[in-house]
This record gives C-alpha cells, sequence and structure tokens, in this order.
C-alpha cells in the first residue's frame, strides 16, 4: 500500500512532484500558504491532488516532500510545524539560491562551500528524516525522464538509512539510478550541481540535461 504524500510547495517542482506520486498511484496534497493559489493548483493537478495549508500538507504527509524557495525554507519548516515532520522521512529538493542575479550564468548561493541548506534544514527539525533528492535536474526530468533508455542519476544524501532507502525505491520508480553520497554534509557537494546544472541553460538557452555517474 503506497504512503500518503504531502508536498510542501506550491511551484512548479511542488507540482511537477505532486502530480508525479499521483500517477504512481499514491494520495497526495499539496501545501501552500497563499490561499489565492489554491484554485490555480486544482486545476494544475487536475483535481486528483487536495489542497492545503504547508502545515495541514506536513500532518497529512506519511512522507513529506520540501519544495519551496531556498530563502524561505527555514520559515517554510516551521510554518509546517517540526512536530508535523518528526520521525517522517521528508525529500528536501531546495537549492540556497540567494536573491541575487547569475554572474556569467552562475548562480549565486547564499550558502558557503562548508555548510548547506539540508544541513540548516535538518539541524532546525532534528526528529526529521531528511533525504536531499531531486534538487540537481530541471523540474521537467523530474518524473519518467527520457534520455533514450539511459536512466539518469539522482545524488542523495542523508543520515537515515531508513529513509534513503525509502526515497531510493521512489526514484528507481520514478526512472533514476541513485548514487548515495552519504550524510547529510554530502548536501555541500549536491546543492551546487544545480549551479552546474543551470549553467548551460543561462548560456545557451540549453535545459534539457542530466547527471549521468559513470563507474569503472
Ligand atoms: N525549478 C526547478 O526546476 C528546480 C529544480 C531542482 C530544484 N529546485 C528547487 O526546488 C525548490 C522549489 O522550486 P520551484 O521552482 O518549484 O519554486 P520556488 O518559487 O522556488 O518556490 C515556491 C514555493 O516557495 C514558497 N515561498 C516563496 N517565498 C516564500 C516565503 N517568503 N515564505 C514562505 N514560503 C515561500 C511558496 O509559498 P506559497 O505556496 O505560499 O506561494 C511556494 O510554495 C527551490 O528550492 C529550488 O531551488 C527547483
Amino acid at each position: 500500500m503506497f504512503k500518503k504524500v504531502g508536498v510542501v510547495g506550491s511551484g512548479i517542482v511542488g507540482q511537477t512532484l505532486a502530480n508525479g506520486f499521483v500517477g504512481h498511484g499514491y494520495a497526495v496534497m499539496i501545501g501552500t500558504n497563499t490561499p489565492a493559489k489554491r484554485d490555480e493548483l486544482n486545476s494544475k493537478t487536475n483535481e486528483k491532488v487536495s489542497v492545503g495549508s504547508f502545515e495541514e500538507t506536513a500532518r497529512f504527509g506519511e512522507i513529506v516532500v520540501l519544495a519551496v524557495k531556498g530563502t524561505a525554507a527555514e520559515a517554510a519548516l516551521k510554518a509546517a510545524g517540526l512536530a508535523n515532520l518528526a520521525g517522517k522521512t521528508v525529500i528536501d529538493t531546495t537549492n540556497p539560491i540567494a536573491d541575487a542575479p547569475p554572474v556569467n550564468g552562475v548562480l549565486q548561493y547564499f550558502t558557503s562551500q562548508n555548510d548547506s541548506l539540508m544541513e540548516r534544514l535538518q539541524a532546525l527539525a532534528p526528529q526529521a528524516r531528511l533525504v536531499k533528492s531531486f534538487s540537481c535536474i530541471g523540474h521537467a526530468f523530474m518524473v519518467n525522464p527520457d534520455f533514450k533508455g539511459l536512466r539518469p542519476t539522482m545524488f542523495i544524501c542523508g543520515n537515515d538509512e531508513g529513509a534513503k532507502a525509502e526515497v531510493k525505491a521512489i526514484l528507481d520508480l520514478f526512472g533514476f539510478e541513485v548514487a548515495d553520497m552519504g550524510r547529510v554534509e554530502g548536501a555541500r557537494a549536491i546543492e551546487p550541481l544545480c549551479i552546474l546544472w543551470c549553467i548551460p541553460g543561462f548560456l545557451a538557452n540549453s535545459w534539457t540535461h542530466a547527471f549521468k555517474l559513470l563507474k569503472g
């Protein structure tokens, strides 16, 4: 029996993953704290996803997805309610993109190299079982990516092995191979992959690629 998924975040990533989980048989709620977006979310998910607040969505989810703007991620976790996340697998899709423009196509981050947004979120919600995932690929390729038969690699990390196993099974279902980069500090390497992924987009309007880890 599939678990219930609460997707905290109403942007394109939240919508894409909410629809993706529905397509794979899960019951899904998507969360926004902007009531004016509720009608739009109903139509973007063909009424197959229920819509709630961040708090209602975190409570609904047996698995929770965090898909909010990086600068708002800590506030969003608090709004979702730390008690509602305790013991749950929380799929962290966020990147710490600063409110400053890219420099020659290179995104600016508000974290430094020996820090990551995921570590801040895990420290804020120590009882949540965070797993970094979906952060290093564009939303168009997050569900059933089609690269002519090749499975793209999704880099993940997190402190809880059980939560990572749960996310690995989801990624397998969604069409990825998984590269486990260890504990939460692995996010210091995974989050910047978004910077790399976006450079061809900003410089040459090329957004249709994915990472693949080759192993000898
Ligand atoms: N776009 C991509 O292809 C892509 C790929 C990989 C990873 N990511 C990462 O995924 C996350 C979501 O990206 P996105 O493109 O879907 O949309 P986004 O615009 O980065 O995030 C939208 C969500 O952030 C919330 N939000 C924005 N400002 C807020 C604030 N001040 N306080 C509380 N909540 C706030 C919004 O809340 P409301 O619902 O209340 O409006 C909404 O739910 C980001 O961290 C991004 O870096 C994006």
